[in-house]
């Protein structure tokens, strides 16, 4: 039915993305997801109070933002960029349950305990329940304030007269403003409480932390919706029946992004991890066939992960193909290169990838990882335990050069491995560094790999 006249502020919004119809659909155009869209009504728009538009010399801003606020959570701080800057609106996105109640709680205390006063606004627990896990973690701390005010006109009177080094809000899901008419979670009121709070931000110097939570359901809002308005976009992630978890930059005006923090869920709280490598390979099988090291590097930061596959015959008319952690796209892609260039033949062969430890890598280093594991696989033949491989793979099955060769050169022979596979120019430059005895072997191609990984 098409919106009456008397109807004009009716709106669909996807929950997932923020597309705007006029009519519901049952599936966003934009971004795919199936019954996302839910009813909202049109905001009206904020009205502020207009000073005269000002405008200065670049050279006389003040550089007093570049005060970043350390929070002593270390690998919080890294991927920050080195701590929040003030007035800015950090989002920590993650799916419920992962852990971003327990990061913020910690953090909050680990600013408390420099003598500073934060103020924690929670909709989603009482007191009494931060309180128990203040417990669990250990946390007493009289500078840490909680509030469970939901209303963001009421937060933001409250952080005006607290005046708080910090304030963190979880989750933004919960929090409405009393003029908009759409319900709490809402697309439309997530969006106005957090333009609301990003005011506060900036007009006080204030930093502020926002929760958001990862949504299925179409009725509330995604922390996506939110991602153009803040500074810093933050994403928790992690298997949740595994200990890791990394915290992932997906936005920062403040530093680089693709930094990663790594943390292990214990008994008492997240614990950061200063040897991701040695983590991630703790429980890797030793002379199995599907299985090899790659060094990657995330922002900054090589991590050695494991690559696992398995090429097995499929009972099925059409075969699968999963990858967990890994572009199954790209999966796809290497699987033809090794039918057209190796003629191994996969199209009856199931393909199961998989990234040990929950971990995600995004970038075309990982292709000769994939292609290595999947041949050893194929082959049933064990790659040597202290290769390393590391390389992007065309189309015309060429390995290409990736960055930052030094580091997971490095990183590798830290950790007692002793023969790396890379790209010929790469092998080209490195020669003359390789200290302590690391072999490093060229390969051009996706054949010259299987040579030097089965040969014996
Ligand atoms: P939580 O921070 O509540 O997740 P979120 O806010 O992202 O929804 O953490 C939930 C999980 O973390 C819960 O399943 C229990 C676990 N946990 C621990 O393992 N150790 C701890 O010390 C705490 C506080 C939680
Ligand atoms: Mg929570």
């Amino acid at each position: 039915m098409p919106p009456s006249k008397k109807d004009a502020t009716l709106l669909f919004v996807c929950g997932q993305c923020g597309f705007e119809s006029r009519k519901w659909l049952g599936r966003c155009p934009d971004c795919g997801a199936w019954d996302s869209l839910g009813e909202e009504r049109k905001a009206a728009p904020i009205r502020l109070g207009r000073a005269p538009a000002i405008a200065q010399p670049l050279s006389a801003a003040d550089e007093e933002e570049c005060v970043r606020l350390v929070t002593g959570i270390g690998e919080m701080d890294r991927v920050l960029g080195g701590g929040i800057v003030p007035g800015s609106l950090v989002l920590i996105g993650g799916d419920p349950g992962i852990g971003k109640s327990t990061l913020i709680l910690q953090l909050l205390a680990s600013l408390a305990a420099k003598a500073l006063k934060v103020l924690y606004v929670t909709g989603e627990e009482s007191v009494r329940q931060i309180r128990m896990r203040a417990g669990r973690l250990a946390i007493a701390d009289e500078a840490i304030f909680v509030s469970t005010e939901n209303c963001v006109e009421a937060i933001v009177d409250l952080a005006g007269e607290m005046r708080p080094a910090l304030l963190a809000v979880d989750s933004i899901q919960t929090v409405y403003s009393e003029e908009v008419g759409s319900a709490p979670g809402s697309v439309t009121q997530v969006r106005e409480a957090t333009a609301r709070l990003l005011t506060l931000a900036k007009s006080s110097h204030l930093p502020i932390l926002l929760v958001g939570h990862v949504t299925k359901d179409g009725a509330i809002a995604g922390p996506r919706v939110l991602e153009h308005m803040v500074d810093t976009v933050l994403y928790f992630e992690g298997d949740r029946g595994q200990v890791f978890r990394i915290l992932r930059t997906v936005k920062n005006r403040f530093g680089s992004t693709n930094e990663i923090g790594v943390f292990e869920m214990q008994e008492s709280g997240l614990a950061g991890v200063d040897n991701p490598s040695a983590l991630f390979l703790a429980e890797r099988p030793v002379n199995v066939p599907g299985s090899v090291v790659l060094p990657s590097v995330e922002g900054t930061r090589p991590i050695l992960v494991e690559v696992q596959a398995l090429v097995s015959r499929s009972s099925l008319g059409t075969a699968r193909r999963t990858a967990i952690g890994a572009d199954p796209q790209r999966l796809a892609l290497l699987t033809a290169v090794l039918e057209k260039k190796m003629g191994v033949t996969l199209f009856d062969h199931d393909i199961f990838l998989n990234i040990a430890g929950g971990i995600r890598i995004i970038e075309p280093a990982l292709d000769l990882g994939v292609v290595a594991a999947l041949l050893s696989s194929f082959f049933e033949k064990p790659i040597d335990p202290a290769t390393v491989v590391c390389g992007e793979v065309g189309l015309a099955g060429e390995i290409r050069a990736v960055g930052q060769m030094e580091m997971r050169l490095r990183e590798a022979g830290r950790l007692g491995f002793t023969t790396f596979l890379m790209p010929e120019s790469s092998a080209r430059q490195l020669r003359g560094k390789s200290g302590a005895g690391m072999r490093i072997l060229a390969v051009r191609s996706v054949s010259e790999l299987a040579e030097h990984l089965f040969r014996s």
